[in-house]
């Protein structure tokens, strides 16, 4: 337990008495605003049992939330969806957080704006644009996305959000699916404008791992890809930052998914609930508060669901002696659970972890098929019926 209090305001508010000297101040906070989207992208990292409309936090919840994160120390909001802005009241949203002191970034498909209420967000405070790309083939980004026409009008929205004079990063899934186009990619990303450049290949869970084999590169493909960013990175310098995002199937070790559990990001979805990472539902025996019963900060400090999997003591073999613990954290918990059942396992993506050639054999063999399956598309209830199929 953390020595920090928490007390409530005359006014009703839960107001944190952090105690900074532990350093355990979380750096971001992911607002996913709303799970509605008029896109259906088959790797959406949203969980598969999507929240609806009638379940969402108010905008007077929202507003305190970001309050409350910005008297935690959080420094940046990630306002997310779903597609953040087919909430009307994202301008009150963005007003409230930028009022907080939040770094204010908005993760969009860009679909559903309009340049009037871009440039009305960045007046309100919005710091940064983060459009995200299914490929720079327009049909096959509309297949991708099932959606007709997202190109054209992601084009609109890089063109705003330069002439309004805001920093705009590209987000660009990377998949068996579009994987060829990743030179036209950055070359798209240095024509919009864009800073930044997320080249991220597909991490395996929620509707991702449902479509794995209908995504998955082969491990040639992969290393093509790293030869291509690494010589981007070489000849766009000053020009283009590029994030390199591995498939976790193709790596040595795993990544320290989420920077380690309840180390540095709080992810509260639609209806409230604060998760140390996106997908930790789909883990048993976690117990997930509420923003509207408890306050934020008391839940990132003592919250059954943060408590869990923070540090190393819940660690077994061979993590639990492995000179990286507190560089990978082994791994992340959501892909150790969906693949050994258990989430305190190593990660399967460790060269370490017993399971490992099985399951990078798996991964092989399906990135080798000719046959690849149908997308199952994210929409509610399309998992279901996927699998009674
Ligand atoms: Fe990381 Fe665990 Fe693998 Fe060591 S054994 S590299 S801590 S996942
Ligand atoms: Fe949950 Fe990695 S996705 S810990």
């Amino acid at each position: 337990m953390s020595e920090s209090t928490v007390k409530e305001t005359k006014t009703g508010e839960f107001v944190a008495e952090v105690d900074t000297s532990c350093a355990r101040a979380p750096v971001g906070l992911l607002a996913e605003l709303t799970h509605r989207c008029p896109l259906q992208c088959p790797y959406c990292s949203n969980p598969v049992d999507l929240e609806r409309a009638n379940t969402e936090l108010s905008t007077e919840d929202w507003k305190r939330v970001m309050r409350e994160a910005g008297q935690l120390g959080i420094l940046q909001i990630h306002l997310s969806g779903g597609e953040p802005t087919a909430r009307r009241d994202l301008e009150d949203i963005v007003e409230e957080a930028a009022r907080s002191g939040l770094y204010t970034n908005l993760i969009t498909a860009g679909v559903l704006l309009k340049r009037e209420r871009l440039e009305k967000l960045r007046d309100l405070g919005l710091d940064h644009v983060q459009l995200s790309i299914q490929d720079v083939d327009p049909e096959n980004a509309d297949r991708i996305a099932a959606y007709k026409g997202g190109m054209d009008k992601k084009n609109d929205v890089a063109r705003w959000v330069k002439e309004l004079d805001m920093p705009l990063t590209i987000n660009a899934p990377l998949h068996r699916q579009n994987i060829d186009n990743l030179p036209a990619i950055i070359d798209y990303s240095v024509k919009v404008g864009a800073g930044r450049l997320e080249v991220a290949h597909i991490q395996y869970y929620a509707w991702a791992l449902k479509n794995r084999a209908a995504l998955m590169p082969t491990r040639e493909a992969f290393m093509k890809t790293a030869e291509i960013v690494n010589e981007a990175k070489e000849r766009l310098k000053g020009i283009l930052v590029i994030d390199f995002v591995v498939p976790d199937y193709y790596a040595k070790y795993p990544k320290p998914c989420m920077g380690g559990w309840g180390r540095g990001i709080i992810n509260v979805t639609p209806s409230g609930k604060v998760l140390p990472c996106h997908a930790a539902e789909s883990l048993p025996g976690l117990e997930f508060d509420n923003v509207r019963d408890r306050a934020l900060a008391d839940i990132w400090l003592n919250g059954q669901a943060f408590e869990k999997y923070r540090g190393t003591d819940w660690m077994k073999e061979p993590c639990r002696s492995c000179p990286r613990k507190e560089i990978d954290f082994g791994g992340c918990r959501c892909q150790a659970f969906a693949l050994t059942g258990d989430a305190a396992n190593t990660d399967p993506a460790c060269s370490l972890s017993p399971l490992h050639e099985e399951w990078a054999a798996k991964a092989t063999e399906e990135s080798h098929t000719t046959d690849i399956p149908e997308f199952i598309y994210r929409r509610m209830g399309a998992a279901a019926t996927a699998a009674t199929e």
